[in-house]
């Protein structure tokens, strides 16, 4: 080691939906060393979406071993690693037993739409108007509430532990905090907590005052005999402990953000009005509101942004898109149209236009703005003309037309009309996808040199924490190093005429599954 090197480091985990990375990054947030994993996903049933609780966990450890070896193998020491910040897909509700520290069932993912019925029976429960207002969500299968309802209502495992007073629940992130500092086990200091932007997804949380709500655990009847993580701010030196064992033993837990919230923080969308679209496995579009909460009257959601310690929580609204990365991977996956998603955009590229085809990607039924949940995926337009190219490049425009109507809700809440969208994400990795969505939005789409801002977020959070940085100010230096720009290249007239097309493949696709 030299004196030139940097001398302080920090390490994040981003436990995404499909895949999982552990990044080491320095003090001005250049990566050092990654390494990344995509995991197994399980479909027992059309609509049902699972992961195995055990494999989440073991991911993050192989991510952190192989980023660890990486980063010693080039000369670099593991001391200098300060602290660890966690971001991970939101929403997915792990149940486990606290004697045994084991899962009770396995992770029922966020696009899990089993809970479909129990949304209606809940959408009639004296309330259920109340309820956007006081946790800042829709009812719908998306957050955890319901896929926690149903663990209870059909898991005789699940009903054994509650008796017993022993049932745990915890998103992904309480998970991992759970099983990094000690699983449980005795003479562990395992710690049992959320973070202010993860809880915020599960309709537990009142938004306002960002404690667990009575009223909203007794309209989901869970305020007996389930056992809640505590909350505590995303970016936090204490609350989440030490890793407990592993190569990265000792080292303090400092962050821990929805990948959602962590991406504003990468992309350093620290003012009220910047927003960000991160398109990982769905597509999330959240724009900074600021120290209160919006609520919007067009189909948004209100969340917590970030939530450092000794600062006021920031609140965003949040467009949420089911489907994104998910469809690339569905062509690859179970149409085998592509044998790497990366050849997507090189597909779409042949054909000039999708040829009249709409695909309304609605897998998990349709999401913000619009909240259709009786519906499933659906292509329009097919002739003998329709080629494997014309439905690539549908399968993009269907996450780029949904950003746009995402766009036009929240200038509808705010009265302000982005300028430019600032993205990220695995499909933002495509100069073609980002060139369809500049022309399907008829604005500028800035992309940064370095993607992984999700990962980078956690990694500003948890350097925040244990005081790599002081302020915010010094955080805007950070990615800074250049972007690429991709500037609306076709008429207004055919922007409109296309997206006419989608909106009426969108007002047709409800009612499928009455
Ligand atoms: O709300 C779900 C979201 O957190 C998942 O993110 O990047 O895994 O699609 P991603």
């Amino acid at each position: 080691t030299t004196d030139s090197m940097p001398r302080v480091f920090i390490g994040a985990l981003d436990a995404g939906t499909t895949s999982t990375r552990f990044i080491i990054f320095d003090g001005a947030g250049r990566p050092y060393a990654t390494h990344q994993i995509e995991f197994e996903q399980h479909y027992p049933h059309a609509g049902w979406h699972e992961q195995h609780p055990y494999e989440i966990i073991r991911c993050a450890n192989d991510c952190i071993e192989g980023a660890v070896k990486k980063f010693v193998a080039d000369g670099y020491n593991v001391s200098d690693i300060k602290a660890v910040g966690i971001t991970n897909q939101r929403e997915s509700t792990v149940v486990w037993d606290s004697e045994t520290g084991k899962p009770l069932y396995n992770a029922i993912a966020w696009p899990d739409t089993r809970t479909a019925r129990l949304v209606h029976h809940f959408k009639n429960k004296n309330g259920a108007e109340d309820l956007v207002r006081i946790c800042g969500l829709p009812l719908s299968t998306y957050p955890s509430a319901l896929k926690l309802v149903w663990l209870l209502q059909n898991v005789h495992g699940v009903q054994e532990a509650r008796k017993r007073g022993s049932l745990m629940f915890g998103t992904v992130d309480t998970w991992l905090v759970y099983n990094l500092t000690g699983g449980g086990k005795p003479g562990t200091d395992t710690k049992f907590v959320t973070d202010t932007t993860n809880a915020s997804r599960t309709m537990f949380l009142n938004i306002n005052s960002l404690k667990y709500d009575d009223f909203l655990l007794d309209f989901f009847g869970v305020s007996q005999g389930v056992r809640l993580p505590d909350v505590v701010c995303s970016a936090d030196d204490k609350a989440y402990g030490n890793i407990a064992s592993g190569v990265l033993a000792g080292v303090p837990i400092a962050s821990c953000l929805g990948d959602q919230s962590a991406a504003l923080v990468g992309q350093r969308a620290f003012s009220v009005g910047m927003g960000k679209n991160t398109y990982g496995t769905g597509l999330f579009l959240l724009y900074n509101t600021g120290e209160e909460p919006v609520f919007s009257k067009n189909g948004l959601l209100t969340t917590v942004g970030y939530h450092f310690k000794g600062e006021k929580p920031i609140y965003a609204l949040e467009g949420s898109i089911a489907v994104g990365g998910a469809a690339v991977k569905f062509l690859r996956d179970n149409l085998q149209l592509i044998s790497d998603s990366d050849e997507v955009g090189q597909l779409a590229a042949k054909v000039p236009d999708a040829g009249g085809v709409i695909f309304v990607t609605a897998f998990s039924g349709l999401f913000a703005p619009y909240w259709i949940d009786d519906t499933q995926g659906t292509i329009y337009g097919i002739t003998n003309y329709t080629t494997k190219e014309h439905i690539a490049r549908a399968t993009i425009e269907a996450t780029c037309y949904q950003t746009r109507a995402v766009l036009e809700a929240m200038a509808k809440d705010s009265g302000y009309e982005l300028k430019t969208l600032k993205v990220d994400g695995g499909m933002s990795n495509s100069d073609v996808c980002m060139q369809i969505q500049s022309d399907i939005i008829g604005i500028d789409v800035v992309r940064p040199e370095y993607r992984e801002t999700t990962a980078l977020g956690a990694a500003i959070a948890a350097g925040f924490a244990v005081g790599v940085y002081s302020s915010f100010e010094e955080l805007k230096q950070v990615n800074t190093d250049g972007e690429t720009t991709f500037k609306p290249s076709i008429t207004e007239k055919k922007r409109e005429k296309l997206y006419n097309l989608w909106q009426r493949a969108v007002s047709r696709c409800g009612g499928w599954l009455r």
